[in-house]
């Protein structure tokens, strides 16, 4: 599918993986909203690579809307990367045999709230907006791609919430696109393993974190890099046989119980 003249939604774009991937997608000839909660990094970028900033919580109905409709003024919306997403560790129990000190259920609803509720509006609100595209000469009238984890299926001590949502992203994979088909509009999962980006943190700490993590990793035994994932991103918005697919960038890891 031919990106170029068209306009892209990458909500998350201002950092990590989603700042990757609009970059990208700029370069590919897309004019691209980065719909993010954070209005400096945002901004910052879509200056960079000539596209819009929006300011999007994707837990705001209304604000994704606004997104939509911005991106759909300025060319035929035909690519959106669901890249937000917030990470949050808690066992289920605490050690005291308390309900105090187990898991905060305001917490856990958060999680779902951002990574698995936020994504499925983003995707029903842009692909209402894209089945009213003029279909390419292979019936497409755009394509969508959603950011899980390996969390989904190798979840760690302490991310129910985390695994929970990304697992629910994985779930809908087939149906969506199922119920997308009809339109013409393909949609596929992306799973992450180890990612170097801000979502651990900046720092002495975290750098130490993340050496520390790499070492699991099969080969190449290190942190992922954010393009490396955008590119996987990218080739599942054109490559027109890409559809109803999830698949894990993660250098071969199969985490570890902790
Ligand atoms: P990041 O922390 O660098 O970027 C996430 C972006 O999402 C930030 O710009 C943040 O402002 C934005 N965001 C957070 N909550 C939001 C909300 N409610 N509405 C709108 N924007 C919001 O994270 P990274 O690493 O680029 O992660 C991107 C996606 O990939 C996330 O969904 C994450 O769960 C997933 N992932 C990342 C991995 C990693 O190792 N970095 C591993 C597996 C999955």
């Amino acid at each position: 599918m031919e990106l170029s003249g068209s306009s892209a939604i990458v909500t998350g774009g201002a950092s990590g993986i989603g700042a990757a991937a609009a970059r990208q997608l700029a370069a590919k000839g897309c004019t691209v909203v980065i719909a993010d909660l954070n209005a400096e990094k945002g901004e910052a970028l879509a200056e960079e690579i000539k596209g819009v900033f929006a300011l999007v919580d994707v837990t705001n109905t209304e604000q994704i809307a606004a997104a939509v409709k911005a991106a759909a003024e300025i060319a035929p919306l035909k690519a959106v990367v669901n890249s937000a997403g917030i990470g949050w560790a808690q066992r289920t129990i605490g050690r005291d045999g308390t309900l105090e000190s187990a898991a905060n259920l305001e917490a856990f609803t958060k999680v779902i709230h951002i990574n698995l509720i936020g994504t499925f509006d983003v995707v029903r609100q842009a692909a209402t907006v894209m089945s009213t595209n003029e279909p390419d000469e292979d019936g497409c009238r755009g394509a969508i791609v959603n950011l899980a984890s390996v969390a989904a299926f190798d979840g760690q001590i302490g991310q129910a919430s985390y695994s929970a949502s990304k697992g629910g992203i994985v779930g809908m994979t087939l149906p969506v696109a199922r119920d997308l088909s009809a339109s013409g509009i393909r949609l596929n999962t992306v799973a992450p393993g180890l990612i170097d980006t801000p979502i651990y943190g900046e720092g002495e700490a975290s750098e130490a974190f993340k050496a520390n993590l790499g070492k699991n990793v099969l080969f190449p035994k290190r942190l992922g890099t954010g393009d490396e994932l955008a590119s996987m991103v990218v080739e599942c918005l054109t490559n027109s046989y890409m559809n109803a697919e999830v698949i894990r960038v993660d250098g071969g890891i199969r985490m570890p119980p902790k």
